[in-house]
């Protein structure tokens, strides 16, 4: 039973986690539901249209929890749905609901990360072909040189939840090396997609003394938190009614494998539902 109007946190699967966790951290006095696509992951691969359609049911079915505010906690679906949901879709499903992607938060500061001018984007083929942090950074930082290389095998990696294996430690050292051959003075590596640190041991082993690595979570909830303070009306609608938060998790897929693999990369256990997103179209739109 919910007690309150609950952040919506969406990723096609475990990758936005890694976001939800800083926001809690940051803001841990509200109520959360997270929906992980596992049955459709990875979005990487997947057309403009399928992700849009895709994100849309999901955005549809937070909505129906009663969040009035959902976070994309996915690049892949900030970059190819996020623009057409904000400026097309939510006027006939609520114009008072607000859905917020990971891209513009972190191109707004990433240029303060590096000292040589020089970044290096790892994120899915979706991500890495929308251009869309060589856009959003050239707006922010416009004399600072962008890099990018997809990494398609790293998400399916991560979904299977076997990444501890010997052909896993081939598959990102290949992605560092590729990415970091395309210029000697690319000093700071951004995980441009939410499932990549959870191979962050993995990335930071192969990585030079002089390279860092930089992950959204603690970017988008501090930027959350701001968006938070600059919107009072927002901030009262999703504030819990009881003093303990709440956190509710759903996938698409099988809840005890979400359960089970999402523990392990949560740190502690926890419970999931399953939903099935096509049956639902409460707000027959
Ligand atoms: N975690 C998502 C991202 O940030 C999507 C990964 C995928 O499903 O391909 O891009």
């Amino acid at each position: 039973m919910l007690k309150s109007h609950p952040i919506g946190v969406f990723d096609s699967g475990f990758g936005g986690l890694t976001i939800l966790k800083q926001i809690i951290k940051t803001l841990p006095a509200y109520d959360y539901i997270y929906l992980g696509d596992n049955a459709r992951a990875p979005y990487g691969p997947k057309s403009f249209e399928t992700v849009y359609q895709y994100t849309l049911e999901a955005v549809k079915w937070l909505f129906s929890q009663g969040c009035p505010l959902v976070i994309l906690a996915c690049n892949t679906a900030s970059a190819k749905a996020l623009r057409t949901i904000q400026q097309k879709d939510l006027i006939n499903l609520d114009p008072n609901k607000r859905v917020l992607g990971v891209i513009r938060p972190t191109t707004e500061v990433i240029g303060e990360f590096t000292k040589t001018g020089q970044i290096g984007i790892l994120g899915t083929q979706g991500t890495v072909d929308s251009n869309s942090y060589l856009i959003e950074i050239s707006k922010s930082y416009p004399s600072i040189k962008v890099f990018q290389h997809a990494c398609p095998a790293w998400v399916p990696l991560v979904e299977s939840g076997d990444f501890n294996s010997k052909e896993s430690d081939g598959l990102v050292k290949e992605c560092i090396d590729r990415l970091l051959n395309m210029s000697p003075n690319i000093d700071t590596i951004l995980l441009a997609c939410t499932h990549y640190p959870l191979l962050m041991g993995k990335i930071k082993a192969q990585l030079p003394d002089n390279v860092q690595v930089v992950e959204q979570g603690d970017i988008v909830a501090l930027s959350l938190q701001q968006y938070l303070d600059r919107h009072e009306d927002m901030k009262i609608q999703i504030s819990a009614s009881q003093s303990t938060s709440t956190i509710q998790f759903y996938t698409t897929g099988d809840a005890h494998e979400f359960a089970s693999k999402a523990t392990y990369f949560w740190g502690e256990p926890i419970d999931a539902q399953k939903v099935n997103l096509l049956s639902t179209d409460v707000l027959n739109s």
